[in-house]
This record gives C-alpha cells, sequence and structure tokens, in this order.
C-alpha cells in the first residue's frame, strides 16, 4: 500500500556539464539534451495520476559567475524552449509558472517568460514551474520585504504567502549528477520534503528512473515530527 502521495516534485537537474565533457562535446551540447530532457519529464508529470506541479531548477543566482558566453546560450537556449513549448502546454494542458527574480532578464527574454505564463495561465492539468535567477534566500528576503512593504507583521503564514510559488511545501526532491546538496534551493519550500540522489547525469535521466524514484517515495514514513 502507498504511504505517501506525490503531489509536489522539485528537480535539480545537474550534469549536463559533465555529460557533455565525457563525450568530447562542448557544455552547451549538455544544455541542449537536458532541454530535451525536461520535455520528456514534464510530458511524464502532465500523464502522472497525482503530480499536480514540478519545479526545475534552470538558473540560479549563483549561475551568473559562470563564463559569459554559457551564460548568454542558457539565456538563448530558454527563450527558444519557450517559444517552441507553449503550442505542447497548450496541448497537454500544462500551465507555466516562472519563479525567481526575473528582473535581471534581458526584456526579451522576460517578455517571453510573460507571455508564456500569461496563454497558459488556465491551463489546470499541471503547474511546470521553471526556477529562473532563482536563489532560496533571494526568494524568502524578496517575500519578507512584500510583506513590509504591505505593513504587514512577518509570520510563518504571511511570508509563506509572499514567496514566489503558489504552494509551500514540495514533497519530493531529485537531485542528479550525484552532488548531495541544495545549492540554494527552494529552502523554505523544502523543509519537510524527501530527498533523492541519484547518479545520473541530467541528460541521461529517463522517466523510468523517475517512476522508480516516485516509487520509493511512496513507500516512506513520513512524520513530520509527530511519531
Ligand atoms: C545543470 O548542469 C544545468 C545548469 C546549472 C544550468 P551543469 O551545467 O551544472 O552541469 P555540471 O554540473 O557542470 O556537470
Ligand atoms: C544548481 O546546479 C543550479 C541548477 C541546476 C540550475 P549547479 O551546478 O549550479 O550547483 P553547484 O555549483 O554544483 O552547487
Ligand atoms: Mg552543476
Amino acid at each position: 500500500m502507498k504511504q505517501n502521495i506525490l503531489k509536489h516534485l522539485a528537480i535539480i537537474m545537474d550534469g549536463n556539464g559533465r555529460w557533455a565533457e565525457q563525450q568530447g562535446l562542448k557544455r552547451t551540447k549538455g544544455h541542449e539534451a537536458g532541454a530535451e530532457v525536461v520535455r520528456e519529464i514534464t510530458t511524464y508529470c502532465a500523464n502522472h495520476p497525482t503530480i499536480e506541479s514540478v519545479t526545475h531548477y534552470a538558473f540560479s543566482t549563483e549561475n551568473w559567475k559562470r563564463p559569459k558566453l554559457e551564460v548568454e546560450f542558457l539565456m538563448k537556449l530558454l527563450d527558444r524552449y519557450l517559444k517552441k513549448e507553449l503550442a505542447t502546454y497548450q496541448e497537454e494542458n500544462i500551465r507555466f509558472v516562472a519563479i525567481g527574480d526575473l528582473s535581471q532578464f534581458s526584456p526579451k527574454l522576460q517578455k517571453t517568460i510573460a507571455v508564456t505564463m500569461r496563454e497558459t495561465r488556465d491551463n489546470t492539468r499541471l503547474d511546470q514551474v521553471l526556477a529562473l535567477n532563482y536563489g532560496g534566500r533571494d526568494e524568502i528576503v524578496r517575500a519578507a520585504n512584500r510583506v513590509l512593504e504591505r505593513g504587514g507583521k512577518i509570520t510563518e503564514e504571511s511570508l509563506g504567502a509572499a514567496l514566489d510559488t503558489p504552494y509551500r511545501d514540495i514533497d519530493l526532491l531529485i537531485r542528479t549528477s550525484g552532488e548531495q546538496r541544495l545549492s540554494n534551493y527552494l529552502l523554505w519550500q523544502l523543509s519537510y520534503s524527501e530527498l533523492a540522489f541519484t547518479p545520473t547525469l541530467w541528460p541521461d535521466f529517463t522517466p523510468e528512473e523517475l517512476e522508480g524514484l516516485i516509487g520509493d517515495f511512496e513507500q516512506r514514513n513520513r512524520r513530520f515530527g509527530g511519531i
């Protein structure tokens, strides 16, 4: 019998660069391959009976430290990806949501993000959330300032409600590539999440592997401090 139902899934898709380097390719080829996997995993999640949202870490507040060319490539890839995916989002009834500080992106990319969010906002089957220029600390600081600007008091409820993400709690976090750290991801929302780490590099990650990890999750004993 299942102990848990998976509603909110978060993924740190890591290992694109190493995947490419292992094959003597440029890191950018790894990001291209990784984008295809985002598409497959999103479709899997949309067809899953209990998943309501999947939140992918696509670009962190720390990723600006990378070489300028890689950052520029990632921005272009994102723009292309969203323009191409819009049709799929509509067909599959997927709502696209971006979280993070979007103000640092070019006006062109900001527009693509805003259009994709607007066009898909009434879709109901799955929330496909992309964390873009996202940092967990940055999100909490921005949320706190929103509460204070409205003259409110900081409580778990008011701060939680002012976060970028429309839901508080992630049920399962998966990180690929063997690294076992959070890298400033969803610090608030991961407070009680189950964690799963796999050595698979993101471009090699498959819906079958995801299914196995979800099966493990469903058998875990989540106590939330109780007994
Ligand atoms: C994750 O893959 C994708 C992004 C951070 C955009 P990496 O680019 O971090 O790949 P590795 O960790 O260098 O292999
Ligand atoms: C985390 O991966 C960010 C994304 C997947 C977008 P990184 O590769 O940037 O994280 P570190 O440097 O290993 O912590
Ligand atoms: Mg990495």
